[in-house]
């Protein structure tokens, strides 16, 4: 495998950043993840006008020009051979002497990508049988807007999930109402089909999976309703999943120890992430 660190492509098992880089040592960075489908990087405009939107809420400059960053992200994924898989990149403020505020002088930031392969038989399974999810009090900052690399509570609720055989966790806010999953938005079915996931304003990261899903859904005359959902609500669905980069729109057939619906994954989440990829290019 071939990663790239500051302008070179290296050997991922030689692949460094400093002992003094910021992001080390205070997650002063943000990141993206995109999806690879057949060789392409699939929404990467939407990923890079998110990365945009990061870069400018920490007041950080483009580590390199825009078209530089599309050529960096296609070439590590060539060089990779990935057709299906990921491509990851992290940016963060730069190295300097540990200082919590800014380096006076202006210093190089770090840029670094990386790219893997999927096996396409991991999905199948997970699209077949749904993953369980646990609930979580929401402890994170309120920047859960900003996709920065400050990922501790998201760390934790996952380790949460894992340790009750969960593959996600979701996360409710003071009221009950679910924020978001800890890497995934989350999204309830209706009983009469009507889609539902929490406004992005700054209580979750804005999804580009979820602006694909809700593109989808106005084509083909599927409502959305916008709006917060408590942890009742979503147990009482006819269906619930999860939508990202890293796994499309996933169902969710168990909320902690409640089944959702027949407790199989339900007919709109299945034909959501059937037809997920139709038109990618
Ligand atoms: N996570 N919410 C959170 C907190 C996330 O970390 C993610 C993505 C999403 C979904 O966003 P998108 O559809 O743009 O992937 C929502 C990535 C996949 C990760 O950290 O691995």
């Amino acid at each position: 495998r071939i990663a790239y660190v500051n302008g070179r492509y290296v050997p991922h098992g030689e692949a460094c950043v400093h002992v003094e880089d910021r992001g080390f040592q205070f997650a002063d960075g943000v990141y993206e993840v995109c999806e690879i489908w057949d060789g392409y990087i699939v929404d990467m405009t939407r990923h890079l006008d998110r990365l945009a939107r990061s870069l400018n809420e920490l007041q950080m400059d483009w580590p390199v020009e825009r078209r530089a960053m599309e050529s960096i992200l296609r070439e590590t994924a060539r060089r990779n051979r990935v057709k299906k898989g990921l491509v990851y990149l992290q940016v963060t403020r730069g190295v300097a002497r540990r200082d919590f505020a800014f380096p006076k002088t202006p210093i190089p930031a770090t840029l670094v990508v990386t790219a893997r392969s999927v096996p396409p038989g991991n999905a199948v399974k997970i699209g077949e049988e749904g993953i369980a999810v646990v609930t979580t009090p929401d402890i994170r900052w309120e920047r859960v807007d900003i996709k920065t690399v400050a990922l501790l509570p998201q760390v934790l609720a996952k380790q949460k999930a894992v340790r009750a055989g969960a593959k996600e966790a979701w996360m409710y806010d003071k009221d009950g109402f679910i924020t978001e999953g800890a890497s995934s938005n989350a999204w309830i079915v209706n009983q009469d089909g009507t889609l539902v996931t929490r406004p992005a304003e700054r209580g979750i990261l804005r999804g580009i999976t979820r602006a694909a899903i809700m593109d989808f859904a106005a084509a083909h005359d599927i409502k959305v309703e916008e709006r917060p959902f408590t942890i009742d609500e979503a147990k009482a669905a006819r269906e619930a999943f999860i939508t990202s980069a890293t796994m499309t729109a996933t169902p969710v057939v168990k909320i902690d120890e409640t089944p959702i619906g027949n407790g199989a994954p339900g007919s709109v989440v299945s034909e959501l992430r059937a037809r997920f990829h139709e038109g990618v290019e």
